[in-house]
């Protein structure tokens, strides 16, 4: 018997690092898996079925309500329902922020707070149907302190911080929770999208940013996600649950 034997699970951000990993050990806990992203969740989809589970992949902007409705419909019906929500999806970048561009906070604000909205949105009329479900957004430790060359990142971030405490108290009664995890620095794609500084930038500050154990590995959030979707967190609504190595203790 496996842990998530029978289980149906809608996974954003799919294509690569943190929701990627998830996706693929959902998988091989016998979790049937829908991966959206805009890019590669078909790769990660067709990865799963060769190894033999069970994953159907869809291309998704999760900051686009219309999508999103369009795709969790598509994603429940292929599924036959939907018991668990991995709103991992994400994107960010550093400006200072009397240079940032406007377009960018919009647009970072749109996919990490509306867009991860958006899938609890879509997806909790099936969960109060069925009376049970989990739903675990994606904070960060940007979430939970200030970070510099970050306003966008920080604030949608905390945005998702919020967003799930208000989650958990509304729907507390009726079967669904809702958690987030929040990761330090993991080795995945969107570091990249962190770097170079910006000019002017003290490197320094850097160092206040980074775990002095190590960088984690996205597996090592998946194994939150899991935690948190399996039974055994069966009374855990409203966590935000920290994995930064210690970086904001
Ligand atoms: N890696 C870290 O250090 C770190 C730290 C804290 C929080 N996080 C959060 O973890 C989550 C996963 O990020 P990651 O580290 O795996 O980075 P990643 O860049 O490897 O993965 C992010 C995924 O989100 C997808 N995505 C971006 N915009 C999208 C959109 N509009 N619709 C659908 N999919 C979209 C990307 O294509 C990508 O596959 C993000 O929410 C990120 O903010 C990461």
């Amino acid at each position: 018997m496996n842990r998530f034997d029978d289980r149906r699970a809608i996974i954003s951000g799919t294509g690569s690092g943190i929701g990627k990993a998830t996706a693929q050990l959902f998988a091989r806990e016998g979790a049937a898996v829908a991966c959206l992203d805009v890019k590669g969740a078909d790769e990660t989809a067709a990865g799963i079925v060769a190894a033999g589970g069970t994953a159907y992949a869809f291309t998704c902007d999760v900051g686009d309500a219309s999508v999103v409705a369009q795709t969790v419909q598509a994603a429940v019906a292929a599924l036959g329902g939907v018991d668990i929500v991995c709103n991992i999806a994400g994107i960010g970048h550093f400006a200072w922020s009397h240079q940032e561009d406007p377009e960018w906070f919009d647009r970072i604000v749109r996919v990490n707070l509306n867009g991860t909205f958006y899938m609890c949105r879509y997806t909790l009329p099936y969960m109060l149907d069925a009376g049970k479900g989990v739903i675990i957004n994606t904070a960060s430790n940007a979430g939970l302190m200030g970070l510099p060359w970050s306003a966008a990142y920080c604030s949608s971030k905390g945005g998702v911080v919020q967003l799930t405490r208000a989650l958990a108290f509304e729907y507390r009664g009726k079967g669904v929770r809702v958690n987030a995890v929040a990761p330090g620095g993991t080795n995945t794609n969107i570091i990249h999208s962190f770097s170079p500084l910006p000019d002017g930038a003290d490197h320094r500050e850097m160092a206040k940013m980074i775990s002095p154990m190590r960088q984690a590995e996205p597996i090592e959030m998946a194994e939150a996600f899991a935690y948190i979707a399996s039974d055994n967190a069966r009374y855990m609504t409203g966590t935000v649950l920290t994995l930064d190595g210690g970086l904001a203790c």
